[in-house]
């Protein structure tokens, strides 16, 4: 049985790298998600079967139960509220982590075959499973506050704020120490209690530092941190593969930590420590000056019929106004009286990663012509027309050209330098960081105010 156990687990890694390669690429996604699916299913499977030899019936009891809840919920939740449910469930992982931890110290059973050194190595697992995983549950919870706007989304500056972190990790130090001898002994419970607490304090101290607009850095980073509990688990239980998907967990939730971080010209450390993203940067956004021009439906479709290049860059209020489906009926339309038109993604548009790309995977706009920042940033001076759909800060030229701007420095999409930007939005609103936007009084800037799914149906009736 243990030979089938291992050879189970082993292919149910191969599955989960598939699973990963996989979700790198729109094209191969979907099949990114069925690998993930059928390596999850044959984990769960083998340890069910070969590893769990008692109390089968609670088990299969707490997954129905769990099951049940997780399929409500993930029927229930709407696309922009990904974020936090993604948080809540890192929430989970790290409560895991915290029980497996205590559990594995309190049971007699669990520990009774380890001695001398490897007694040593067993205990400074549980102590570091049960800090991440506390650190984790408590951030965790805090991030799916702020993000369902439950708990302000302005950072807490606590005075002296590093050095009550550093008091805090120096203290989790000291009792870890404490632990080590006394847990030698036979006791150690007082220090783990002790620490738990402080490790959960610094979860919320942590996050509460963090501005709105460093929000999405920080849950890909607690996927990093739901990942390492996760393997220190692994290493708790003795479970092979435990240790390797936390692993690869951990790694690629810090690789699209450091991603994400690139996309919004943000240190990671500088992130980590907190205080940034809250709007309330080093000053006001200037420069916004001038008159905003609104623009009617039919005046945006003369405009887009006469030209030969489009541009569609897609932001937040295209997924709150689930303008998707319009916006593709408006490509084939163009496409077909022979405009080129392809869509330019910012990697933090909306409100997850990936956001836009799922939203256009929906209504089934074709891959080749939805293309990367990167890849498209320079085109823009060809294009005749670029079509802002609900997108705001990450079109915002004040992050280049004004150095006190909340946002000064974050990559953008420079529209502005196309022959003509429409923007569709309701209001003059601001966006996500709470910053002005100049794009909207520029010259070859024109408005077309509204719903973003109305606007483009009035637009779609007049060029048809
Ligand atoms: P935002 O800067 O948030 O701007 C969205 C704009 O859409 C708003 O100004 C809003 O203006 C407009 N809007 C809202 N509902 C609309 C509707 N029904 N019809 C038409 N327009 C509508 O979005 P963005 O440009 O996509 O930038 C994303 C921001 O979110 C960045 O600051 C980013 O850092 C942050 N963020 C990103 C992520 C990830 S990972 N993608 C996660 C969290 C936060 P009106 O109110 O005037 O309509």
């Amino acid at each position: 049985m243990h030979g089938l156990v291992t050879v189970s687990y082993l292919a149910a890694i191969v599955l989960f790298i598939l699973a990963l390669g996989g979700l790198s690429h729109q094209e191969t996604a979907r099949r990114g998600n069925y690998y993930g699916i059928l390596g999850m299913g044959m984990a769960l499977l083998a340890t069910i079967i070969g590893v769990v030899t008692r109390n089968h019936w609670i088990l299969i009891l707490g997954m129905v139960a769990g099951g049940v809840v997780g399929l409500g919920l993930a029927r229930k939740v709407k696309m922009t509220q990904m974020p936090e449910l993604v948080a809540i469930l890192h929430s989970l992982v790290g409560l895991a982590a915290v029980l497996v931890g205590f559990a594995a110290f309190l049971d007699p059973d669990a520990s009774a075959h380890f001695e001398g050194a490897e007694k040593t190595i067993h205990d400074v697992e549980i102590y570091l499973g049960i800090l991440i995983g506390a650190v984790t549950l408590s951030g965790s919870v805090v991030a799916f506050g702020k993000l369902s706007g439950r708990v302000g989304g302005k950072p807490l500056m606590l005075p002296a704020r590093h050095w009550l972190n550093l008091g805090l990790l120096v203290l989790a130090l000291w009792f870890g120490r404490m632990f080590l001898a006394q847990a030698a002994e036979g006791g150690g419970t007082g220090p783990l209690v002790l620490m738990t607490v402080i490790a959960l304090l610094f979860g919320i101290h942590m996050v509460m530092a963090i501005g709105g607009a460093d929000m999405p850095v920080v849950v890909s980073m607690l996927n990093s941190y739901s990942g390492w509990a996760a393997a220190a688990t692994g290493f708790m239980l003795s479970n092979d593969l435990l240790i390797v998907v936390g692993a690869l967990v951990g790694s690629s939730g810090a690789i699209l930590s450091y991603i994400m971080c690139r996309a919004m010209n943000r240190k990671f450390l500088a992130v980590i420590a907190g205080g940034f993203g809250g709007g309330s940067g080093k000053g006001a956004a200037t420069g916004v000056a001038g008159e905003a021009v609104a623009v009617s439906a039919e005046e945006t479709a003369n405009l887009l019929a006469a030209a030969k290049e489009v541009m569609i860059v897609p932001g937040y209020g295209m997924a709150v106004a689930q303008a998707q489906h319009v916006v593709f009926e408006l490509v084939k339309t163009l496409r077909d009286q022979g405009v080129k038109v392809r869509f330019g993604i910012h990697p933090v548009a909306g409100r997850m990663p990936g956001h836009m790309n799922v939203l256009l995977a929906e209504a089934k706009v074709p891959y080749d012509i939805v293309f990367e920042m990167d890849e498209i940033n320079d085109d823009f001076p060809a294009v005749d027309v670029s079509v802002v759909i609900g997108a705001n800060d990450i079109v915002n030229p004040s992050a280049q050209e004004d150095a006190d701007s909340p946002i000064a420095g974050m990559p953008v999409l420079e529209v502005w330098k196309g022959r003509k930007t429409i923007v569709l939005k309701r209001s003059m609103a601001t966006g996500y960081a709470g910053v002005d936007n100049p794009l909207f009084y520029k010259e070859n800037t024109r408005m077309l105010f509204g719903d973003a799914r109305e606007s483009l149906e009035g637009v779609l009736k007049s060029l048809k």
